[in-house]
């Protein structure tokens, strides 16, 4: 029997992602050095890197699922002296892009295509039906597409989400900025949470039914649904979200998202402040103390409202989490599209859209209106300007405003949506104090500075008096 597919790396999501590649009826054989895999684990396990090779057809199609960094090039060189040329080789972890590059290069000379795919959607997702960002080596792309769109999840109308990202990193770029998002998604969760339990009393089990509700509406998305399963569950009958230590960690693709903004020049502060918010968690012994110097600041205390205005923040927090979220959306796309400019990778964003509208961590009902924005409008530079986005972010505005009033009168820290709705305000001023900074970078620099009534450079000798 020759296999179809390879996995290198049975880890819970290679495991996974071998079990719905044989759901499938793909001819399937894993491999790892350490297996971990039940009795009854229906994918055949070789003994060797080596009985792997000989085990598939040829050329060979290899998808590693190994933790991204070295060990992913130790994977590669395991494989290499039973590679031959024409195999393919698919990185399936959240591997850095600019990795996947030297990589893919690497390979090339010995006429091996090397494709990163990002892979969204945790255990669950890979078992049935993530979404999937494959790009790199194009040839490679025809001969893994049946396998590909095989195994990933399906839209609500039927079409597979996994689509050809692009050449060198694309792949793995576009589930990185997947990923930024993925942090802005949840923190901005993460603020109103803490206004509406921290600041206005709303018990756990009370805010699990608000998100519950909102799931049904046009918030309705992933995190919102397991958001109000967390809320709901109970250990020992205390809310297990009480016992959790307020610490995030990070395994690095938000903080690489953030890197590469400034690379490429985009503005993303939602996605940073997201990224900061979760090293400013990881402060809590600083964050203890600080507490105790500031005991007495009384800005932090409790709302006592009455039912009616609770009800209505209830329904301001909804729309202020709606307008800050399509922002945070608006930002990645924003990127997506400078960094296809800056790379020469052509992405296409309603496809990207598409692609992300079921199986990954931030599918949402938002991302159909996404997808129609970018196929309107190919070259539309930033989603907020669409009129689909345009109207809904007019209309929801004073709701967003009150929010982040409230939250700053209370002193709860929301660096998120604040984030969220200072990039609004600064994308839509035609005018901003820009100009002051080049003034200041000219007078104790000599920078320059272009104005407003004049073509060409200027200098202005700024410390005598005329
Ligand atoms: C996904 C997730 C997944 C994982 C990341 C994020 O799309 O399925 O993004 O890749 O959860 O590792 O993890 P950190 O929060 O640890 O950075």
């Amino acid at each position: 029997m020759t296999y179809k597919i390879g996995i290198l790396g049975l880890g819970v999501m290679g495991r996974s992602l071998g079990l719905n590649l044989h759901r499938n009826r793909i001819p399937v054989i894993g491999f790892d050095p350490a297996p971990k895999v039940d009795a009854d684990y229906p994918v055949p396990v070789s003994a060797s890197v080596r009985d792997l090779a000989s085990a598939l057809e040829t050329p060979r199609v290899i998808l590693m699922m190994v933790p991204a960094g070295e060990a992913v090039d130790a994977a590669i060189d395991s494989l290499k002296p039973y590679l031959q040329k024409g195999d393919i080789l698919i990185d399936g972890g959240n591997s850095f892009f600019a990795d996947t590059e030297r990589r893919a290069k690497r390979l090339k000379e010995d006429g091996i295509s090397f494709v990163g795919m990002g892979v969204s959607g945790g255990e669950s997702g890979a078992l049935l039906g993530p979404s999937l960002m494959p790009g790199g080596g194009e040839a490679a792309w025809a001969r893994i597409r049946p396998i590909v769109l095989s195994i990933a999840a399906k839209a609500p109308d039927g079409e597979p989400c996994a689509a050809w990202m692009g050449s060198g990193g694309a792949g793995h770029y576009v589930k990185m900025v997947h990923n930024g998002i993925e942090y802005a998604d949840m923190q901005l969760i993460a603020e109103i949470y803490d206004l509406l339990h921290r600041g206005a009393g709303f018990s756990n089990a009370e805010l699990a039914e608000i998100f519950a509700e909102w799931n049904k509406g046009e918030l309705q998305s992933y995190l919102i649904e397991i958001t109000a399963q967390i809320l709901r569950r109970k250990e020992g009958g205390v809310d297990l979200v009480d016992l959790i230590l307020d610490e995030a960690a990070q395994k690095g693709t938000g903080k690489w998202t953030s890197q590469n903004a400034f690379d490429v020049g985009a503005p993303i502060p939602t996605i940073n402040a997201a990224v900061e918010s979760r090293i400013l968690s990881s402060l809590k012994a600083e964050r203890v103390a600080a507490a105790q110097v500031f005991n007495g600041l009384g800005t932090d205390a409790r709302m006592v409202l009455p039912d009616t205005r609770r009800q209505e923040l209830v329904h301001l927090a909804e729309q202020a989490l709606y307008a800050s979220k399509v922002v945070s959306y608006a930002q990645g796309f924003a990127m997506l599209r400078l960094a296809s400019t800056e790379y020469d990778w052509g992405l296409d964003l309603a496809a990207i859209a598409r692609v992300w509208r079921a199986g990954c961590i931030i599918r949402a009902e938002l991302l159909e209106s996404v997808s129609a924005a970018f196929t309107r409008q190919p070259a539309l530079p930033n989603l907020l300007t669409d009129s689909a986005f345009s109207v809904s972010l007019l209309a929801r505005q004073a709701a967003w405003r009150e929010v982040v009033q409230t939250a700053v009168g209370l002193g709860i820290p929301m660096l998120a949506t604040s984030a969220s709705l200072a990039y609004f305000d600064a994308y839509r001023s035609a005018v901003l104090p820009a100009n002051l900074t080049q003034a200041q970078r000219d007078y104790f620099g000599a920078h320059t500075y272009r104005r407003v009534d004049r073509e060409g450079s200027f200098h202005t000798h700024w410390e005598s008096s005329v």
